[in-house]
C-alpha cells in the first residue's frame, strides 16, 4: 500500500523526521529560511500532513491547494495565530501543537530577559567589549531592582502563571490581569487579579503572556504606555504585534516607560534599520524563549506523535480544535 506523503517545512531532530518515514512518504524542507509561498503551495499539493511552524502561512488558500486529502496539521509551538482554525475545523482537519512541553523553559527566558533588561547586562557588557569601562562609578549603569517590586502579568495561562511563580523567590508582589479570572491559581500563590489599567499604572514589570488574536493586536501603544511608570520596563515573549512597535519607540525614547526586553518582534526578523535597535533600553532576542535543547527535542517529539496520529486517524496528544479530534 502506498505511504501518505507529508511536508516537513524545516528540519526537526532527526530521530523524529524517521519515525515519520515509517508511516509516509516524507517531503523534509532542508533550507534555514521558510519555503516561499509558491514552493509551500507546490510542495503541499495532495499531501495528508504537514508538520508546520508559525513562519508559514496554514489559511483557507493552502488548504484548498491541498485538496481532500489532508488529514492532519502539525505545528511545532504553543502558538497557531498562522493557521485558520476555524477553516480547519470546517474541513475537520485536526490541528496538533505543543503546549507544556515548553512552559518552563520559555517562563525561564521570559525572567532572564526581565532581569538582563532592569540591570543593563547586555549594555553593560557592550561598554566592556568595546573598551567603554573606564572605572567603578557610583552614577553608572543604574539599572531597576527587581527584588520587592510588583511584577504585571498579562493573560495568566500556563506561562503567565509560571512566571509567577519565578517571582516568589524575588519576594515580588504579583498582580495578574486576565480576561478570566484565575482563582484557582490565586489558591497557589498570593497574586492579585486587576484591571488591565491598574495592572499598567502599579507595575514595575509588566510581563505579556497572552495570545495574540485581534483583541489582543496592539493591546500596547501610546495610551498604555503613557498609563505605565516612568521607571517601568515591558517584558514581550509572546507575540510581536501585541506591541504597536511605533509607540514603543517613541514610550522608550521619550523617557515614558525605563526599558522594553522582546523575544518578539513585529515583523520577525525585525529589520536591521528599525528605530528600536537604535536605542539602548530596548533589548532584542531572535524569539528563542523555547530555545534548550531539551524543550526543542520535546516540541518535536510531540508534534511528530501529532502529524502520525492525524495520518492514522487517531485522536492528537495536544489539539487546537478538541471538537474534532478522533
Ligand atoms: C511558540 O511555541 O508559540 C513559540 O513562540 C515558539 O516556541
Amino acid at each position: 500500500m502506498n505511504k501518505p506523503k507529508v511536508l516537513i517545512t524545516r528540519n526537526i531532530f532527526a530521530e523524529d523526521i524517521e519515525r515519520i518515514k515509517e508511516v509516509a512518504e516524507v517531503d523534509l524542507w532542508v533550507e534555514e529560511l521558510p519555503p516561499p509561498r509558491e514552493a509551500l503551495l507546490e510542495k503541499s499539493k495532495g499531501i495528508s500532513g504537514i508538520l508546520c511552524l508559525i513562519t508559514d502561512d496554514i489559511d483557507r488558500e493552502f488548504m484548498d491547494n491541498v485538496g481532500p486529502k489532508l488529514k492532519v496539521i502539525s505545528q511545532i509551538a504553543v502558538g497557531y495565530n498562522n493557521i485558520d482554525i476555524a477553516e480547519a475545523t470546517r474541513r475537520r482537519i485536526p490541528v496538533g501543537y505543543t503546549p507544556d512541553v515548553l512552559t518552563h523553559t520559555t517562563a525561564d527566558f521570559a525572567f532572564a530577559l526581565l532581569m538582563a533588561t532592569a540591570r543593563l547586562v547586555v549594555p553593560g557588557y557592550n561598554a566592556v567589549q568595546n573598551g567603554l569601562w573606564k572605572t567603578w562609578h557610583p552614577l553608572h549603569f543604574l539599572g531597576q531592582d527587581v527584588y520587592g517590586s510588583t511584577l504585571g502579568i498579562v493573560g495568566m495561562g500556563r506561562i503567565g502563571f509560571e512566571m509567577a511563580r519565578r517571582s516568589i523567590g524575588f519576594n515580588m508582589n504579583v498582580v495578574y490581569y486576565d480576561i478570566n479570572r484565575r482563582k484557582d491559581l490565586e489558591d497557589e500563590i498570593r497574586m492579585k487579579y486587576v484591571s488591565f489599567d491598574e495592572l499598567l499604572e502599579t507595575s514595575d514589570f509588566v510581563s505579556i503572556h497572552v495570545d495574540l488574536n485581534p483583541i489582543t493586536r496592539n493591546m500596547f501603544d501610546d495610551d498604555q504606555f503613557t498609563q505605565m511608570k516612568e521607571s517601568s520596563v515591558i517584558i514581550n515573549a509572546a507575540r510581536g504585534p501585541i506591541i504597536d512597535h511605533m509607540a514603543l519607540y517613541r514610550a522608550l525614547k521619550e523617557n515614558k516607560i525605563y526599558a522594553a526586553g522582546l523575544d518578539v518582534t513585529d515583523p520577525e526578523p525585525i529589520p536591521s534599520n528599525h528605530p528600536l535597535l537604535g536605542l539602548d533600553n530596548c533589548l532584542i532576542v531572535p524569539h528563542i524563549a523555547s530555545a534548550s535543547v531539551a524543550t526543542r527535542k520535546a516540541m518535536s517529539k510531540l508534534a511528530t506523535t501529532n502529524l502520525i496520529n492525524g495520518l492514522m486517524d487517531r485522536p492528537l496528544s495536544t489539539c487546537v480544535n478538541l471538537e474534532i479530534n478522533g
